[in-house]
C-alpha cells in the first residue's frame, strides 16, 4: 500500500496532531498515511512547535479577519504544493467553506469530542460536564458543509462516572481521543486504496 499523504490542520495545542505524528513514525499509522504538512491558521498554535521537533514542515495563513472563502482558497492554493490525499481536523477551530469542502470531497476528516448526533460546535466537554452526563461520546467523521453533521467513520465511549469537574473530563476524553483518531483514521485509509 502506497502511504496517504495527509496534512493536519490545527489552530492550538496540538495534543491529537502529536498522537498522529507519532504513530505515523513509529506507531499504527507507520506506512499507513505520511504528514506532509501541518498547518495552522494561527501563528501562535503551540502545536507548531511540537511539528517542528518531528521534522514535518509547517505553515500557517492566518485567518483572523478574513471572510471564510477568501481564506479558504488561500489554503487551496497552499495545498497544491503538497497534493494530500487527506486533510485531518485536529482541534482545527474554524468553520470550512464549500471552497475547500468541495474540493476535497469524503476527505477531509475531523475528531468531535462529543456525540455528533447530540451536540454540534464548540464547548462539547463543558456541555458533558454541564449536563452531568455519565457517559459521552467522541466522534470521528468526514466533513459535510454543515457543522459536525458528517457522514460518521466511528464513535467511541468516554465513561465520565465519578469525574467531579471539567478537567477531569477533558482528561478522560483527551486520552480516548489521542488513541481512538488514529485507529479511525488507519481504518479509513486502509479501506480505500
Ligand atoms: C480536542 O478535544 C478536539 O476534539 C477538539 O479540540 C481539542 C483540541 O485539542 N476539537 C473540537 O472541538 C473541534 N470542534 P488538541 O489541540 O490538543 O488536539
Amino acid at each position: 500500500m502506497i502511504p496517504k499523504k495527509i496534512v493536519i490542520f490545527i489552530s492550538g495545542r496540538g495534543s491529537n496532531m502529536e498522537k498522529i505524528l507519532q504513530n505515523s513514525r513509529d506507531g499504527i499509522l507507520k506506512g499507513i498515511c505520511e504528514p506532509v504538512l501541518v498547518f495552522s491558521n494561527k501563528s501562535t498554535a503551540p502545536g507548531l512547535h511540537i511539528a517542528r521537533r518531528f521534522h514535518v514542515p509547517t505553515a500557517v495563513i492566518e485567518s483572523k479577519g478574513k471572510k471564510r472563502e477568501e481564506f479558504d482558497r488561500q489554503v487551496l492554493e497552499l495545498l497544491k504544493e503538497y497534493q494530500p490525499d487527506y486533510i485531518v481536523l485536529a482541534g482545527f477551530m474554524r468553520i470550512l467553506s464549500p471552497v475547500l469542502i468541495r474540493a476535497y470531497k469524503q476527505r477531509i476528516i475531523n475528531i468531535h469530542p462529543a456525540d455528533t448526533d447530540r451536540f454540534q460546535g464548540v464547548g462539547a466537554y463543558r456541555w458533558a460536564f454541564e449536563n452531568h452526563l455519565k457517559e459521552t461520546k467522541i466522534t470521528v467523521h468526514f466533513v459535510d458543509e454543515g457543522v459536525d453533521t458528517g457522514p460518521v467513520i466511528a464513535k467511541r465511549a468516554v465513561d465520565l462516572r465519578g469525574a467531579g469537574s471539567l478537567e477531569e473530563i477533558e482528561k478522560r476524553g483527551l486520552a480516548v481521543e489521542h488513541i481512538f483518531y488514529s485507529e479511525a483514521l488507519k481504518k479509513v485509509f486502509s479501506e480505500n486504496n
